[in-house]
């Protein structure tokens, strides 16, 4: 049983607002998304920040790597222009800052541990154990709905993740699914299975489903073909178009 919200606005706003910005969670927010997937690495200073790439120059003005800057600099740059001259005061939020804000408005998070190469463990570790004090009280009171979802491509950060909370649940992240993903699964005990829509097929998500995992399928983009992953039995999927795919498309 999936107890999350079943559609996610991707990147915070998807693709309404510049992803990973606090604009972009305050308009899926307003749109009325109950769930957010975001994407997080260190910064030098091993203070987590909400941000995609490895590296400046797509997303945020600059050169050089994230693992460069401590977060108080990546927190000054300019994470909005590249998106449209309106947001060019959007700053590279911290970690901190998207959970506080998810917390008051009482969205529930897939947190993507997005590890620089090279950091993975240390990724891991670090994300999990900031959730894992933040959401304490639920944690102790075992409220499965509001505690976030950890994924991650990377089994080293979700093992890392593993050891520092393991009450905070793990999904893991595949482009497409490979024949031994119950393996790798099972292994870093895993909830649920998390794939590209475009690789997946009927008898995959059958699979998935009869040995009891949830599926979530990112980025699906268009309303009939998430209606027919929904007939799959894909239980959640993220998405860019927030105002094609509403929040209670599947539940509708
Ligand atoms: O978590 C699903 C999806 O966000 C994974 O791909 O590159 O958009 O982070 P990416
Ligand atoms: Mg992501």
């Amino acid at each position: 049983m999936w107890p999350y919200p079943r559609v996610l606005a991707h990147r915070g706003g998807g693709k309404l607002a510049p992803e990973n910005t606090m604009a972009g969670f305050a308009s899926g927010f307003a749109l009325g998304f109950a769930g957010v997937e975001f994407d997080v690495m260190l910064a030098r200073d091993k203070v987590p920040v909400v941000m995609h790439d490895p590296y400046l120059g797509r997303t945020v003005n600059g050169a050089g790597h994230v693992y460069d800057y401590d977060a108080h600099e990546l927190a000054r740059m300019d994470a909005g222009s590249w998106f449209s001259r309106a947001y060019a005061g959007e700053r590279v939020p911290l970690f901190d800052e998207v959970v506080s804000f998810c917390r008051r408005h009482a969205i529930w998070m897939n947190i993507e541990i997005k590890p620089a190469p090279g950091h993975e463990e240390e990724t891991g570790r670090v994300v999990a154990e900031t959730t894992r004090s933040v959401f304490a009280e639920e944690i102790a009171q075992r409220g499965a709905g509001a505690i976030p979802l950890f994924s991650s491509f990377s089994e080293t950060a979700l093992d890392a993740a593993m050891v520092a909370a393991p009450d905070i649940p793990r999904a893991i992240l595949f482009k497409a699914v490979p024949p031994d993903w119950e393996l790798v699964a099972d292994r870093i005990g895993a909830v649920a299975i998390h794939c590209n829509h475009n690789y997946l097929t009927p008898e995959a998500a059958q699979a998935i489903k009869a040995a009891g995992y949830g599926l979530l399928c990112y980025t699906v983009n268009n309303p009939a073909r998430a209606r027919l992953l929904a007939g799959w039995g894909v239980d959640a999927l993220c998405t860019d178009r927030l105002d094609l795919i509403p929040p209670a498309f599947l539940t509708a």
